[in-house]
């Protein structure tokens, strides 16, 4: 079964990487598709690649990636059990001189990745998915979802239980080194609270992007 499903996931990078859906593959070096075990409990959804996962084909490797790596270690998450992937599959950037400057998808073009992720989760079929951010919500529930009011809330999304987190990256934007700490460990005490779904039986969650009025996919 699990022999399957990783050969299936492995199909559905393959077809992904020939994308041309939307135009972000222009600027991208590659496709950046999700990573782990098919057989994870737990699925991870970031934004977007960053220029460092651009250049190494691989989901959150640079400086969120080294965060992220560090809040999964605290709570005591084994990341090689995860399976960790983005809501965007090309890293959408600016040219600036020389450097590639990050800028956020918009709503068409999560819209479009959209099949890759649910693609991903339907192999995968996690008990738990863990939305990264805002774009990762907004990806999953097909309409916006304010971070700071549902941070540590579950909720049915995309016929999965959802959990949504702050983005890893957002506490690299802190200035001062004091709120950098917190804001780190309210991040790890989201992720051992997201843990601690795992094996309950899901509530009664409405599923929110079921919801009439909700964006098409
Ligand atoms: N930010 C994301 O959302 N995903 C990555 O893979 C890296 C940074």
């Amino acid at each position: 079964m699990t022999t399957g499903a990783t050969e299936a996931l492995s199909k559905l990078g393959d077809e992904a990487r020939g994308c041309r859906a939307c135009p972000l593959w222009r600027k991208a070096t590659q496709t950046v598709f999700g990573e782990g075990p098919a057989d994870a409990k737990i699925v991870f959804v970031g934004e977007q690649p960053g220029d460092r996962e651009d250049i190494a084909g691989r989901p959150f490797v640079g400086p969120a990636g080294a965060l992220f790596d560090k809040a999964l270690a605290t709570a005591g998450i084994d990341r090689s059990k995860v399976y960790v992937t983005n809501a965007v599959k090309h890293f959408k950037n600016d040219l600036r001189g020389k450097r590639r400057l990050h800028k956020r998808p918009n709503v068409g073009e999560v819209n479009v990745c959209r099949r890759w992720l649910i693609g991903e989760l339907d192999l995968v079929a996690p008990q738990l998915v863990v939305a990264l951010g805002a774009t990762a919500a907004m990806s999953l529930a097909q309409r916006p979802i304010k971070v700071t009011s549902s941070r540590g809330a579950a909720f049915e999304a995309a016929r999965r239980r959802v959990f949504v987190t702050v983005h890893p990256s957002s506490l690299l934007r802190l200035r001062e080194e004091e709120e950098r700490r917190v804001a780190f460990e309210a991040f790890v005490d989201d992720l051992r609270a997201a843990v601690q779904l795992l094996g309950q039986p899901a509530a009664t969650h409405e599923d929110v992007s079921e919801r009439s009025g909700a964006a098409p996919s």
